[in-house]
């Protein structure tokens, strides 16, 4: 079956014109030929979290990593300069470092045949040359760039060169959030889950303000306050809720000096097309959960929680708050995921405090339809 006839049996038949308060059908989370078109039309045109460079601190380093299922190196070449490139050898498409972690080399050497890249991705040396054709030339085979680009020292790929700059995807966050990473910025706390959910489903229930004071009343709730202090801002590629700091917290937290206006009396919870989190915090907590899909029913969810430790509360805290909120999730999101696979369900009614769901949806929908009409994307 050809993709058009799989979205042409999954999607509504409209595509004029969304409904204002559109949902994605049940079986946009279960089956699995949504994978693929994901990755084409979402996942390889838009910016990818990629983590943060202060782990590449040294000219040499290399990070070998997945990002949305794509195998990826990112370097700090000998100038110290940002690369990024497929972890793929042009030659026989070997892993060029096959185990996903740091590593210091000089040079890139592919584990098949040896074929060497520096780290400006250009092929250095060939073993048995001399056997190639006699037109072969190593200028031919260098490895191909990803855009990368960074914000606060946090970097993203993108695989489309059609893309507005990764300052324009992310909105309003740097204005609200740019000043919270200072020179003493650390990573506090690294935490990864598997969850049985679609990755769509963890991403919409961390865009779902209509449940934070009912699942997670006790957790989540206590930072966020109560609803009639929520405030909602929609933007391009970005959605936030923004609250204001409560008064028991405002007791307990140190706030960033440097923080001026809103940045100082607020928490940011920010949406980022297509898989991407950040929360930020006056006391100087930068937190990303990043979901990345794994199978049409199972995600990873990242957790990397970032702070100034003079200011920002330990990593045991910090790792029991998250978790309690998260662990609520994960709860849920699995068992929705189960209520998709039911075959009984058609998206219900949408509540005011769903409308950063319907906004990312919107995008995912927007591209997936670009996609199958061969336009450039969302953009
Ligand atoms: S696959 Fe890399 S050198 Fe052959
Ligand atoms: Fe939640």
């Amino acid at each position: 079956m050809g993709m058009f006839e799989v979205m042409q049996g999954v999607v509504p038949v409209e595509t004029q014109g969304l409904p204002e308060r559109f949902l994605l059908p049940a079986n946009w989370y279960t089956d699995p030929r949504w994978m693929e078109i994901e990755r084409r039309a979402i996942f390889r045109r838009t910016w990818l979290y990629a983590g943060d460079s202060a782990q590449l601190d040294q000219p040499g380093m290399v990070w070998a990593k997945t990002i949305a299922g794509m195998p990826l190196l990112i370097c700090r070449d000998r100038d110290g300069e940002l690369r990024a490139f497929h972890n793929v050898c042009p030659h026989r498409a070997a892993l060029l470092q096959p185990e996903v972690g740091v590593q210091s080399c000089r040079q890139i050497v592919c584990p098949y045949h040896a074929w060497v890249y520096d780290l400006r991705g250009q092929l250095v040396g060939v073993p048995s040359q001399g056997q190639f054709a006699p037109s072969f030339d190593r200028q031919d085979h260098a490895l191909q760039p990803i855009r990368l680009e960074t914000w606060a020292g946090f970097m993203f790929v993108c695989l489309d060169d059609q893309v507005p700059p990764l300052q324009e995807h992310l909105g309003s966050i740097d204005a609200n959030l740019g000043q919270h990473r200072t020179p003493a910025t650390q990573l506090l706390l690294v935490k990864q889950y598997t969850v049985a959910c679609n990755w769509k489903n963890y991403h919409d229930n961390t865009l779902c303000d209509y449940h934070v004071a009912i699942a997670h009343r006790t957790t989540l709730n206590r930072v966020q306050g109560p609803i009639r202090q929520y405030q909602h801002q929609l933007e391009s590629f970005v959605n936030l809720l923004y609250t204001p700091t409560t008064d028991p917290w405002q007791s307990e937290n140190p706030i960033l000096p440097q923080l001026q206006g809103h940045s100082r009396d607020g928490f940011f919870t920010y949406g980022i097309y297509p898989n991407l989190h950040l929360l930020g915090l006056p006391n100087g907590i930068l937190a990303w959960i990043h979901i990345q899909p794994l199978t049409v029913d199972a995600c990873q969810v990242r957790l990397e929680v970032y702070g100034t430790p003079e200011f920002s509360p330990q990593p045991d805290a910090l790792l029991a708050e998250f978790e309690a909120f998260m662990a609520e999730d994960m709860a849920l999101t699995e068992s929705v995921q189960q209520g998709y696979a039911s075959g009984a369900y058609t998206p219900g009614p949408v509540n005011g405090l769903e409308t950063r769901i319907v906004h990312q949806q919107q995008l995912i929908w927007q591209a997936v339809t670009a996609f199958y009409q061969g336009k450039e994307g969302n953009y």
